[in-house]
């Protein structure tokens, strides 16, 4: 063959091939076998690869995937992709179409309408009509960029069909796995010992975002287009059904039961059909979506914050079942929460079978009035955590038993706390708990805590994962993390493993409010780490403090406070002042957990050590409580309290005896006299001056 004759060969094998694509994959009705379309598929990659150089990114043979990628390049979208306004009941409907017909001036509005395609939104961009770039929505001003897996689906045209093709067409659909190809791929997965997918969304969000596109080649994805992006230059085109008219010449799918419907009456009867119509369809649609058809009232309806005032999902109702509990097992989270789930007889509801559903919180539990044995309604809507509804009394049991929230933790056996102002149960075991492993190293690693550079989410997944660690005292333990056994890890290379030991060593000496706060007790933040440290000075007189007691005293002042504040009596000092009884329980409840204890004996024992505070002023007013009265010379109150705290004193309210000065300005009132009636020191702004500066002893 001369190279003219065979550059027309390959031209005309790929315009044949996709073309017949198109007709197999779009439309939906091929002409020719494929035995037929297989013998021009293998004629044009023998004659491709015996010419390299005829390689072109659009042709046929390009859809089989390519060589993995490190990583998805980023790419923004020169248009948002936005999302839609939902509603739910017809009065939403029949609002929406108010709103429109309100601000446009019309009577009757027609609508393009158009199934809600249940799978993931995405952007192609063709330049002068070659497929360039595709990506993910994304957050919807940024994506991925998956152009290379975007290419192995066969309903996408790599190359535009259209007579006049504009320089630059961004087309924007969905693109999604046909129910009858997502059951064929879980009968492989499952015959090959691979995992399963729930539903076609998640099997079509797996396949899309694989660095390697051979594997999205091996898996059917189909693509339907219910939009443009950026157009550069504009076809004239007036309405949504002439975008959808000029999508599809240009090859790509449109939904088939897309249509043209005016006012309520016609959005409705739209909705109610393609509902009926739904177990029917190919593919997972989750509501239908109303369009303003003309684009010019589209452009003046314009947006409101991130969605279109032009259009509306019209979404249908969470599918429901029954089912019955078999059992009601209580879950640990991450950051401690106990969770109670009811055990379900498996039931089929919302495309999956499902086989627990969450109670959420006791609360619920006892609201809905669930109990072991009971039939209940179990809803699934989308992608959410399936929930029981309701309860069908009718059919309970005659002996049922109350549901408890365990004492103790399911997983460690520490000690359940019930948190009033949350309505929640969390384990007390922080330190401990394997289901809080990961939680309490990321917080004891980070940089406000124990700060130790380089131990972060991907590194404490591997070393609790591989056992490597299991509480915060272990990253200590000189044996077990070993520069060596670091470098052994996924993205590790031995100079940062030598890094994160320099780096956790080097963390080993720390403050004690850095190491309280690094505990992770639940309620406990630097400010309070700060006022913990602060009061009790050292790890022992805190591990020795008598919670209940400190309880007791706190309250007990709390109450009189009141009745003093009501018969506008001088206050007394607060103790633990920013620390309410919540907190302290909650301190106590931890270091009441001998798990715990263990933990940070190993801690200190590792050598963790405590400095002095890290204090801007240099700490001269530590451990000192001021009261400011009357009005200062030459600074003003906020500055001088300020001032006191950045030199680690505290500025309280009121005169007792455990105030160390009290500072007077000119008109000082009754806390000057208390002050002199018990024997505190008074001094004025020039003495504040002084302290400052030395620090003298009281
Ligand atoms: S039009 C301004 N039409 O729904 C947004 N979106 O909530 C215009 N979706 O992620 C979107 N089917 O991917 C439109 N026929 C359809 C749709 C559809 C599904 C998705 C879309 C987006 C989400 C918006």
């Amino acid at each position: 063959m001369t190279s003219g004759a065979l550059r027309e060969r390959v031209a005309r094998l790929r315009e044949q091939l996709e073309q017949h694509n198109h007709r197999y994959y779009v439309l939906d009705d091929p002409l020719i076998s494929d035995a037929e379309y297989d013998a021009l598929f293998r004629e044009l990659q023998q004659l491709e690869s015996e010419h390299p150089e005829l390689f072109a990114a659009d042709s046929p043979t390009q859809r089989v995937g390519a060589a993995p990628l490190p990583e998805f390049a980023t790419v923004f979208h020169r248009q948002p992709m936005l999302s839609l306004n939902n509603a739910f009941e017809d009065g939403e409907v029949a609002a929406f179409d108010r709103r429109v017909r309100e601000a446009v001036g019309a009577e009757h509005i027609e609508y393009a309408v158009e199934p809600k395609f249940d799978g993931l939104a995405v952007s192609l961009v063709y330049e002068d009509g070659v497929l360039a770039r595709g990506a993910t929505r994304g957050d919807g001003y940024s994506g991925e960029d998956v152009t290379a897996n975007l290419r192995t689906i066969r309903s996408i045209p790599l190359r535009l069909s259209g007579k006049a093709v504009p320089r630059v067409l961004e087309v924007r659909g969905e693109v999604l796995m046909l129910r009858s190809d997502f059951e064929q791929l879980n009968r492989r997965q499952a015959e090959r010992g691979e995992k399963t997918f729930v539903n076609p969304r998640n099997a079509a969000a797996g396949s899309l975002r694989q660095l390697d596109s051979r594997i999205t080649a091996a898996r059917r994805l189909s693509f339907f287009a219910y939009g443009l992006g950026e157009v550069e230059p504009r076809p004239q085109l007036d309405s949504q059904t002439q975008v959808l008219d000029f999508i599809g010449k240009n090859g790509f799918k449109v939904a088939r039961e897309r249509d043209r419907v005016r006012g309520i009456p016609g959005l409705l009867g739209y909705y109610r059909r393609i509902g009926e119509l739904r177990p029917e369809l190919p593919y997972d649609i989750d509501g239908v979506v109303y369009k303003v058809d003309s684009l010019a009232w589209q452009q003046q309806l314009g947006y409101v914050s991130r969605a279109p005032r032009f259009a509306v999902a019209h979404k249908f109702p969470a599918e429901e079942a029954t089912s019955v509990v078999l059992g009601i097992d209580v879950q640990v989270g991450r950051t401690g929460v106990l969770t109670p789930v009811a055990r379900l007889q498996p039931v089929f509801v919302g495309g999956v079978t499902v086989t627990n559903a969450t109670l959420h919180n006791l609360d619920q539990v006892r609201a809905k009035d669930v109990h072991e044995g009971d039939t209940v309604v179990v809803r699934r809507a989308g992608d959410v955590i399936p929930e029981v509804v309701r309860v069908v009394v009718d059919k309970r049991p005659a002996q049922v038993r109350r549901f408890e929230m365990p004492e103790q933790c399911p997983v460690c056996q520490s000690r359940v706390e019930r948190i009033e102002s949350e309505a929640a149960y969390r384990c007390t075991g922080g330190l401990y708990c394997p289901a809080q492993r990961k939680q309490a190293l990321l917080h004891f690693a980070s940089r406000r805590a124990m700060d130790i550079e380089g131990l972060g989410e991907k590194l404490v997944d591997q070393l609790v994962e591989r056992d490597m660690v299991a509480t915060p005292a272990d990253l200590y333990d000189g044996g077990r993390l070993t520069a060596e056994k670091l470098a052994g890890l996924e993205r590790m290379a031995a100079k940062s493993a030598e890094n994160l030991v320099t780096a956790i060593d080097r963390s080993r000496r720390t403050t004690l409010a850095r190491f309280i706060y690094a505990l992770g007790i639940y309620h406990v933040g630097e400010e309070v780490a700060k006022i913990l440290a602060r009061h009790f000075g050292t790890l022992d007189a805190l591990l020795a403090a008598d919670w209940e007691e400190l309880i007791a005293e706190k309250e007990r002042l709390q109450k009189e406070n009141v009745k003093r504040r009501a018969k506008g009596m001088q206050e007394e000092e607060p103790l633990l002042a920013g620390i309410g009884p919540e907190i302290m329980r909650s301190v106590a409840n931890f270091f009441g957990q001998a798990h715990n204890l263990e933990v940070i004996d190993q801690l200190v024992r590792h050598g963790v050590s405590f400095a002095a505070e890290e204090r801007s002023g240099g700490g001269v007013l530590s451990g000192k409580t001021l009261v400011l009265t009357g009005t200062l010379p030459g600074m003003s109150r906020d500055e001088a309290k300020a001032r006191i705290e950045a030199a680690g004193g505290k500025v309280s309210g009121s005169v007792s005896k455990r105030t160390d000065y009290v500072v007077a300005g000119s008109e000082a009132g009754s806390k000057l006299e208390k002050a002199r009636a018990l024997g505190v020191p008074v001094i004025e702004e020039s003495g504040l001056l002084d302290l400052l500066q030395s620090g003298a002893e009281k």
